[in-house]
């Protein structure tokens, strides 16, 4: 397995790489490492030819200084992974291989930012849309694959990819769970013991929030019911609990008759905010 630093050196081994006839698949990653990753990097193995992991920590897609600092930094941890997984190339470029100048350039999704993530952390996705077309750029792959437990995301780097030409399916892979339910995330090894135990009340809020709706509960109850079992428990905090079109976005008064419903969680455990959703109906995940 390679280490590369360089966006320039990167662009031009993946390019003479296609020349030759192979098949890239790229998982851009912030590092920090866990099975969910490793699983990007398992599809990408079974449907290309090469993978290229990048490990960049990037600062303009974080909403606050604090969380930034914050956010777990493992490089040689995450490299002895990804040498067992069947990685060929990290990407890990510095900060000013990235940013070498302020960029002007501003990146919008007036539709799919205004709720959830892009409501609660302004300017999070003009980070994310700017760094995934400078990773692009330095990984010009086939495919590039996401987990869905940052649904909004997928649909923002779907639309950026589409608008922008650039060439690379992006593929969205089911999120992975721990097994009481906690979804996978490089935050959660920042939750104490006490915090761990509690943070399992966002999955168990989707799963629970799915079958009511399911055996024929309104949303509004729905969503009363998930706040309720916030109010409970101080030490954790709903931000948001919606249920909405998982392609447009836009909340749901019923979900009779549809079939493009996910339900969407975000909020604290002390310190730590985690995020996950799920799709209403089961078997299209
Ligand atoms: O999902 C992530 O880890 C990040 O948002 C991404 C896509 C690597 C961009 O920094």
């Amino acid at each position: 397995m390679e280490i590369v630093t360089s966006p320039v050196e990167c662009r031009k081994k993946i390019l003479s790489l296609t020349v030759e006839g192979k098949n890239i698949g790229f998982v851009p990653t912030m590092g920090a490492l866990h099975q969910g990753h490793l699983e990007l990097v398992r599809q990408a193995k079974l449907s290309c030819d090469f993978v290229v992991v990048s490990i960049f920590v990037n600062r303009t897609q974080f909403n606050s200084k604090e969380d930034f600092e914050k956010y777990p930094k493992t490089f040689d941890g995450d490299a002895a992974k990804l040498s067992q997984s069947g990685c060929d190339i990290v990407f890990a470029p510095s900060d000013s291989d990235m940013y070498p100048s302020t960029p002007e350039v501003k990146i919008t999704f007036p539709q799919l930012q205004k709720s959830m993530e892009g409501y609660f952390r302004p300017g999070h996705f003009e980070g994310v849309a700017l760094v995934v077309s400078k990773l692009l750029h330095a990984v010009p792959a086939q495919k590039a694959f996401f987990g869905r437990k940052d649904w909004q995301q997928v649909l923002i780097i779907k639309q950026l990819v589409k608008d922008l030409h650039f060439g690379t399916e992006i593929i969205s892979v089911p999120t992975v769970r721990e097994p009481d339910g906690l979804a996978m995330s490089s935050r959660n090894q920042r939750l104490s013991e006490k915090e761990r135990s509690l943070a399992v009340i966002f999955s168990k809020s989707l799963f629970t929030a799915r079958k009511k709706l399911l055996a024929g509960d309104s949303v509004v109850e729905t969503v009363a019911s998930v706040r309720q079992a916030f109010d409970r428990l101080p030490e954790v905090r709903l931000e948001y609990f919606e249920i909405a079109d998982r392609e447009t976005l836009e909340p749901v008064l019923s979900v009779e008759s549809n079939t493009r419903v996910s339900l969407f969680i975000a909020g604290y455990v002390g310190g730590v905010r985690l995020i996950d959703n799920i799709f209403l109906q089961e078997e299209t995940e």
